[in-house]
């Protein structure tokens, strides 16, 4: 690097922008490239406590902690949660070079369960091997932060060595040869370790994280809450369990799930929500809106889902005086392949409803 370029650290401080360390995936439904959109939507709301209460990536938690606010995000994946726990609530831990010994040192006694379950579905006899070997040494690791940073890393090792990075079919079939299906599992791993250090950060809160069905969540008491859940659909499919079960398995080693063992994939029983059906949905946004009295309330929703817009619409108003919608406009992705989103018929449009 040419030294005249480095940054001394007061300097890095004031160029560098905290969301390029976030370790993105291709998370179904991510709002990875809405944040400024909704950013600018609520950034004139004083506001310190927020709830992001469905944070799947966990990326607009993220933003909203660079942002400086005291961060809670709640998910019913355990996979969504242990981000959570590694980058939001976590401020200060990472895995040191001890760390990384234990994780990848001598080889511990596993029981065999990932290679005997999973045997050539997704990963190769070695991969399988190396899963359940790391997770057993994740449990060595002496803190929560530091079990929290090393499961999300291993979750991201598979999803990136994983074509489409996906776990609804097994095999090989959609291996194009790109460079992230030509690393090694174990590469990834240190790579994802390396990333999610850089990602952790202190904003002076104590920020936290919970996995959980939204409606067990204790805590109500948010400034603003705001609100990505999985919309019912007839035309699209918001099966998280259906694309994740292998990761979402994997932060638990499978304990109390059940796996549909009568399944190709052997993937894990679908968590009952009440997003997913049409006769329960309504009901799940009346009883989620009643749920935070006190709030501003923020809504991502996409077009082509129940409820309608229109009915979104007055449900919120039964919650709240003035219920205003933004729609995603393009310019905020000018810069990136986002400006393709809206080019077609099929396309979805993006809003965000404030209701305060
Ligand atoms: C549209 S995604 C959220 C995406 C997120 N905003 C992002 O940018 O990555 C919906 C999330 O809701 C979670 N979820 C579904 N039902 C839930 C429930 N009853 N309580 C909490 N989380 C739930 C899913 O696991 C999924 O991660």
């Amino acid at each position: 690097m040419n030294p005249q370029l480095t940054l001394d650290r007061e300097q890095f401080e004031i160029f560098h922008d905290q969301m390029d360390f976030f370790p993105s995936t291709r998370f179904m439904g991510s709002k990875s490239k809405l944040l400024d959109f909704i950013w600018d939507n609520v950034k004139h709301f004083e506001v310190n406590s927020v709830l992001d209460a469905f944070s799947g990536s966990g990326v607009v938690g993220y933003m909203l902690k660079t942002k400086g606010k005291k961060v809670h995000s709640n998910d019913i994946l355990q996979y969504s949660s242990n981000i959570a726990k590694a980058l939001i609530e976590n401020n200060e831990s990472i895995i040191d070079n001890e760390d990384l010994i234990t994780l990848l040192g001598r080889s511990v006694k596993t029981n065999g369960f990932i290679r005997d379950t999973f045997r050539g579905l997704y990963f190769t006899e070695e991969e399988n091997l190396f899963l359940e070997q790391v997770w057993h040494r994740i449990g060595f690791l002496n803190n929560p932060a530091k079990k929290a940073l090393a499961l999300s890393a291993l979750a991201r090792a598979c999803v990136k060595k994983r074509p489409r990075g996906i776990f609804t079919y097994t095999g090989d079939r959609y291996n194009d040869g790109r460079k992230d299906l030509r690393t090694t599992l174990d590469e990834h791993f240190v790579n994802a370790l390396s990333a999610y250090n850089k990602a952790v950060f202190d904003n002076d809160q104590k920020n936290s994280g919970t996995c959980g069905d939204i409606f067990a969540l204790e805590n109500r008491n948010f400034d603003l809450v705001y609100m990505d859940p999985p919309y019912f659909s007839t035309r699209s499919d918001n099966d998280y369990l259906r694309r994740y079960h292998f990761v979402e398995g994997l932060a638990s080693y499978w304990q109390d799930v059940e796996i549909q063992t009568s399944t190709k994939t052997k993937k894990i029983k679908k968590y009952q929500t009440q997003f997913d059906s049409k006769n329960s949905v309504y009901n799940a946004f009346h009883k989620l809106f009643a749920m935070f009295p006190k709030s501003i309330l923020v809504v991502s929703y996409s077009s082509n889902s129940l409820p309608t817009k229109e009915e979104m619409i007055e449900i919120l108003k039964q919650y709240r005086k003035n219920v205003d919608i933004k729609k995603f406009d393009h310019k905020y992705s000018f810069g990136n392949q986002n400006h393709k989103i809206g080019d077609n018929k099929n396309s979805v449009k993006e809003y965000l409803f404030i209701a305060y």
